[in-house]
């Protein structure tokens, strides 16, 4: 007998055979079963442990590898190794992921999505944990997890609620400019391939003279944008609740390997000064005619992971892994964000969740952090494990710290709505739109405020119509077709 043709034989835990995994051990061939079957109560208990807890948000996702490939030189704006050379291959994982539903939730719904990059950089991980979508809903993080609160389930009747969605988003102006995005035709995407990718938040980066930039950044997509309407989509999911994983799935095992371009905005740190705009909104882009496209490289995705859980479910992201070169700004959205990531990823998956093969970097790495659930990379051995030593073990690299950030300010609770300019981007948006898009904005609109409140409705229409008359009009009339629509049912 080959070797590939022999059986192969099944353990314990313990690595000693399991004799029996058919017939359970019990008193007489009726009669009940007996503790010492170990090999039962083994297999129920990491059973019933099997489900880890989901992403809070986020939580149904897709995840690929592939690399980066440098096509254009911008070492003149940051040092980061990634982009030292032309033709410079990085390694990443990315997770594409719907927002609001569940682990179980089907694809292809109206919502955002997420287009998380981690890149296995010589220097480290540099995550970068965006959308497809260029700007967010909130600019003050105090209300995320309201927002969440809002779209998923009522308490009450453990349904989605228009209702609550909509007074959320209607209560806060500055959503309007993200809430058009999702009510137009692109609030669908086909397929994970078929979206651009946005860092949204303003970065940093640091330079060899050591200067800094404001940076924003944007995947576009080589494969066209394309979406689906509302009905392909109600279609859509009635036969596949899970079209775009296997779009990736497939596409990427018969070889047609995903592209995007990265590109950067820059803008010179004194700019945000002046710059008429506040650059560390979320709720905002900055126009491309102020800071044009700037090519970066191509990003590939070309390899399926072998194991869903172990290498999408348990991968962990985060905006506060960043590399020398590359930084955090003022944006008070991002700086919440460099905190929640870690701390759900240190409840969702232990303390040691960067020792997991696809959050470990690909470079060396050294810390005294110590002990914890779960260590299982040997936990650094024989090596003291406090500083300073004598010994010169690891030791910090002051030479690699940012120059100073100059910030002054009373410290309070400043409003953010002193800034109030809430409708020039989305009426904006509203007006670049055709005829055709516009209409498909409205009817959107009006089925996704489904049995929302009157008031809210009228509220939804007030916002829309101080962004532009037209918007508001179009929304109001698609509500009351829709309205006309279900009396007649
Ligand atoms: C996932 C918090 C805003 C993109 C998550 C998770 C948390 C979180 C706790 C789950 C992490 C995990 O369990 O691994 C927040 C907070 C925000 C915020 C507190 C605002 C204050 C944003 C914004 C973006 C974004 C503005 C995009 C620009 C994502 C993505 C994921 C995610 C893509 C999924 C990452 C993955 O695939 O594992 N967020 N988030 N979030 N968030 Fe946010």
């Amino acid at each position: 007998m080959t070797d590939s043709a022999k059986p192969k034989n099944l353990t314990h835990a313990n690595g000693a055979p399991v004799t029996d995994n058919f017939n359970i051990m019990t008193a007489g061939p009726r009669g009940p079963a007996l503790l010492q079957d170990i090999w039962l109560l083994e297999k129920l208990a990491h059973f019933d442990r099997e489900v880890i807890p989901e992403r809070r948000m986020h939580a149904k996702g897709s995840g690929a590898y592939g690399s980066f490939t440098v096509t254009k030189d911008i070492t003149q704006y940051s040092k980061a190794k990634i982009f030292s050379e032309i033709g410079k291959q990085t390694d990443l994982f990315v997770r594409f992921s719907t927002v609001a539903g569940e682990r179980g939730a089907a694809d292809a719904e109206r919502d955002i999505r997420g287009f998380a990059i981690k890149f296995y950089t010589e220097e480290g991980n540099w995550d970068l944990v965006g959308n497809n979508t260029p700007v967010f809903f909130l600019r003050d993080p105090l209300r995320f997890p309201d927002l969440n609160h809002a779209v998923k389930r009522d308490p009450r009747t453990g349904m989605r609620s228009a209702n609550n969605n909509w007074d959320f988003w209607t209560l806060l102006p500055e959503a309007l400019h993200q809430v058009t995005i999702v009510m137009s035709d692109r609030g669908i995407p086909k397929s994970y391939r078929h979206m651009h990718g946005f860092g949204s938040h303003t970065f940093s980066f640091i330079n060899a003279q050591d200067e800094r930039f404001w940076v924003k950044f944007t995947l576009k997509t080589h494969q066209g944008i394309e979406n689906l309407t509302d009905a392909e989509s109600a279609a859509l999911i009635g036969g596949d609740r899970e079209s775009h994983q296997r779009d990736l799935l497939t596409s990427i095992d018969k070889g047609d390997f995903p592209r995007w371009t990265l590109y950067v905005q820059i803008m010179p740190e004194v700019d945000a000064v002046t710059y008429p705009l506040n650059p560390f909104d979320l709720t905002k882009v900055w126009p491309h005619k102020d800071y044009p496209l700037i090519e970066v490289g191509v990003l590939e995705l070309n390899r399926n992971p072998e194991n869903v859980f172990a290498e999408v479910e348990q991968a962990g992201f985060s905006p506060a892994n960043v590399v020398p070169g590359i930084g955090f700004s003022p944006d008070k959205m991002l700086q919440a964000r460099l905190f929640s990531y870690g701390d759900a990823q240190r409840y969702r998956l232990g303390v040691n969740f960067n020792t997991i093969p696809v959050n470990a970097p690909k470079c060396p790495f050294h810390s005294y952090h110590r002990d914890g659930a779960m260590r299982t990379d040997g936990n650094h051995g024989a090596r003291i494990g406090y500083v300073p030593n004598s010994y010169k073990e690891w030791q910090d690299r002051p030479e690699l710290n940012e120059k100073p950030l100059a910030l002054r300010g009373d410290a309070w609770h400043w409003d953010h709505r002193l800034d109030d300019d809430y409708y020039s981007q989305p009426g904006d948006l509203f007006r670049l739109m055709t005829p055709a898009q516009q209409q498909v904005l409205f009817e959107n609109t009006a089925r996704a405020m489904g049995d929302a409140a009157p008031e809210i409705k009228q509220r939804h229409i007030n916002n829309c119509t101080k962004a532009d008359p037209a918007y508001g009009a179009g929304v109001a009339k698609a509500l009351q077709a829709a309205d006309a629509l279900a009396a007649a049912e």
